[in-house]
């Protein structure tokens, strides 16, 4: 049998390529085998979200205080109506990877996507909260849109009115902390609380601006920009009144007309 020379150029480069395919062997087999462990990862980090916004506090596990209170719903954007056969696809649904097949999700007109995200899946999950006796308290909207930096995605909570922004949060950005990134601050996030999405006459007033109302007529729909983070708030801004005046609009108005009170 041939004998290898470990120190000829043949022997350190066999050497040299076995050691990398151990080593890819040993990266790729962990990154399969935490592949669970990642996935469940990211599902609890949705439910403590939309746990959040719900204003439910968890007792017992995470998962389930989620199971308690949190009901996934699709809803067909296209219609405005649950898709009830659907419902068990729900929860967790991939709306985002959604948004880049075009059999999964519909085109928005240019003129239309002040979100600047082009495309949206057709069926968006909404989570509908329940208090403790099931009766539904808040409805839970993912909306996202792009940023200064990135695209941000978060949930809004709305009233069983319908609309009454209940709260806020992001669970997913790449704005600079300390800027942008203050949209996590939850000082800054309790300034929705309360502010309404339309005015009287039925049209989109919500709207996050610098030098804001405080009082009078418009402080209902004013939330102030963050200081320094004009560009992330301006992308805010868009993504919340695209999603809420006319993505969510058919379905907060049947809201508004106190259906889905159960
Ligand atoms: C390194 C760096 C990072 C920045 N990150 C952000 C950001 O995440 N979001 C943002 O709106 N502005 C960011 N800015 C600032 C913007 O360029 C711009 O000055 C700011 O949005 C204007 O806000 P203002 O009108 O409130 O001062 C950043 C600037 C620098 C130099």
């Amino acid at each position: 049998m041939l004998k290898l020379n470990k120190d000829s150029v043949l022997g350190t480069f066999v050497i040299i390529t076995g050691f990398c395919l151990v080593c890819s062997v040993l990266v790729s087999s962990a990154v399969v085998a935490l592949d669970p462990f990642k996935a469940a990862a990211v599902a609890n980090d949705r439910q403590v979200s939309i746990l959040r916004v719900a204003g439910v506090e968890t007792q017992g596990t995470v998962a389930q205080t989620y199971a308690a209170h949190i009901e996934a719903q699709l809803l067909d954007t296209t219609t405005g109506k649950i898709a009830a056969d659907r419902q068990s696809e729900a929860d967790g649904y991939n709306f985002a990877s959604n948004a880049s097949n075009p059999d999964l999700s519909v085109a928005i007109p240019a003129e239309e996507d002040i979100a600047g995200i082009r495309r949206h899946s057709t069926l968006m999950p909404i989570y509908f909260a329940k208090d403790a006796d099931g009766n539904v308290t808040r409805v839970i909207l993912p909306f996202y849109g792009a940023a200064l930096w990135s695209t941000a995605y978060g949930y809004v909570a709305v009233g069983m009115d319908g609309n009454t922004i209940e709260a806020v949060t992001f669970y997913q950005h790449g704005e600079t902390p300390g800027l942008g990134g203050e949209i996590d601050n939850p000082r800054w996030q309790a300034l929705w609380v309360g502010k309404k999405i339309e005015n009287a006459d039925g049209e989109l007033a919500f709207t996050i601006k610098k030098n804001a109302a405080h009082e009078g007529e418009q402080a209902a729909y004013e939330v102030d920009a963050l200081s320094g983070a004009t560009l992330t708030t301006n992308g805010i801004r868009h993504a919340a009144q695209y999603w809420l005046g006319t993505v969510y609009k058919p379905f907060l108005d049947q809201l508004r007309k106190g259906e889905f009170l159960k």
